[in-house]
């Protein structure tokens, strides 16, 4: 398992337990993680799983693709250098005590 905090919009904290192979939306989806619509179920199509992750796992992480960076530019009004769509993102041990913040607006 893998242990993920989601910082919710009101600024209160959740913490998870994670299985690896999901996405991040579908462990925010699981976990009724506020601020996570997922409209499109994880087609990145909507936007609606926007993310904002640590500074340190910009560079952990697989990069952002040229579809998730275009749908994050068309939909996330808060973009911040940290965000993803976290239907993007796979858990693995990578994102172990990882803090997720999910943006006061989309
Ligand atoms: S669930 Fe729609 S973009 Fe991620």
């Amino acid at each position: 398992m893998t242990n993920i905090t989601f910082m919710l919009p009101d600024g209160s904290k959740l913490a998870c337990n994670a299985s690896e192979g999901l996405s991040l939306m579908e462990v925010a989806l699981q976990n009724s993680v506020t601020g996570i619509i997922a409209e499109c179920n994880g087609a990145a199509a909507c936007g609606t799983c926007h993310v904002i992750v640590d500074e340190h796992l910009w560079s952990e992480l697989d990069p952002v693709g040229e579809h998730e960076n275009d749908m994050l530019d068309f939909t996330a009004s808060a973009r911040e250098p940290g965000s993803r769509l976290s239907c993007q993102i796979k858990v693995d041990a990578r994102l172990n005590g990882a803090l997720v913040r999910i943006p006061t607006e989309l």
